[in-house]
């Protein structure tokens, strides 16, 4: 196994509405669709379609069933998957006619890991690459397990709660970030801020920032590298930024360049804004290759 993805698992309901709902406002949707998501859940489909072979490890509930059948519809390994008496967590999704969303979130059998059960499964595995997302309980042990057993560790904090900055993220050796993030752990709002401020507080990290069509930027000690967004018709935003990270840990945890990883990563995202649904949007590697090969970009 490549990678070991510890994350949520979540049922989807998407809502197609004219713009998000306000604050005392009752507004009609114009659609209801279920789909499968949760951060953890994307990106294991992610890293499997784009060629690694990859541990999903998480909690649904009775009700989750359709969750584990598609991801190992995609070979991904849900030997880790536990059922327990909670509900599986949920998502409420608005997509608006501009694509773009805003989601509520229910966490569910998401948030009742039992924390032994976890270090276990990390001691258990043998994935080079232990990937977490905030969506889960007992951070801080995967962390610092994963960390005792020499495993690398990649982060998505999202979404952004006031626990985060108490985790041992100086243990982290890859964050992906978007820009609110970002801004979270840092402080800053400009992506070179926010690129210099993780490496002045987190100097042996990678860190990938995400900016929707503004674009992404990498950095490490040695390196930066921007990529632009590839323009599309966006139909639904939800997980594109799961995407990305998914494409872009595929080559990076095998040692293919940040630039090479970035402009991969971009492609496939931009493939998953063109169709509706979180899971369902990721792009296969092939798809992804053809269309980098369309714009004359040799394909990893
Ligand atoms: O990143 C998109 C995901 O966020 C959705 O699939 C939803 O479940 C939430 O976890």
């Amino acid at each position: 196994m490549d990678i070991l993805n510890f994350g949520s698992l979540n049922l989807d309901l998407v809502y197609a509405v004219d713009h998000f709902v306000r604050a005392g406002e009752t507004l009609s949707s114009d659609s209801l669709t279920y789909f499968c998501g949760g951060k953890g859940l994307n990106q294991s489909l992610a890293l499997a379609r784009a060629g690694l072979t990859v541990s999903h490890a998480g909690c649904i509930g009775a009700d989750g069933k359709r969750l584990t059948a598609l991801l190992r519809q995609a070979g991904v390994d849900t030997a880790f998957v536990q059922t327990v008496s909670q509900p599986t967590g949920h998502a409420i999704i608005q997509v608006d006619r501009t694509g773009q969303n805003c989601i509520l979130l229910f966490g569910g059998a998401n948030r009742s890991i039992d924390e032994d059960w976890a270090r276990q499964v990390i001691c258990d595995s043998d994935g080079g690459w232990l990937l977490l997302q905030n969506e889960i309980n007992g951070l801080q042990p995967m962390i610092e397990t994963a960390h005792d057993r020499n495993m690398r560790i990649a982060f998505n904090p999202s979404p952004v709660t006031p626990e985060l900055r108490s985790l041992p993220l100086q243990l982290i050796d890859c964050f992906l970030v978007n820009e609110i993030e970002g801004e979270a752990l840092t402080g800053k709002s400009q992506p070179e801020a926010i690129l210099n401020a993780f490496q002045m507080l987190y100097p042996a990290a990678a860190v990938v920032l995400t900016c929707g069509s503004g674009g992404a930027y990498f950095a490490d000690a040695q390196t930066r590298v921007y990529q632009p967004a590839f323009e599309t018709r966006v139909v639904d935003t939800t997980g594109a930024g799961d995407t990305f990270t998914g494409y872009f840990l595929a080559g990076y945890s095998r040692g293919v360049s940040p630039a090479v990883c970035m402009r991969t990563a971009a492609m496939a995202a931009s493939i998953a804004v063109s169709s509706p649904g979180a899971g369902d949007s990721i792009p296969r590697q092939e798809r992804v290759e053809q269309a980098l090969r369309a714009m004359g970009h040799s394909a990893v």
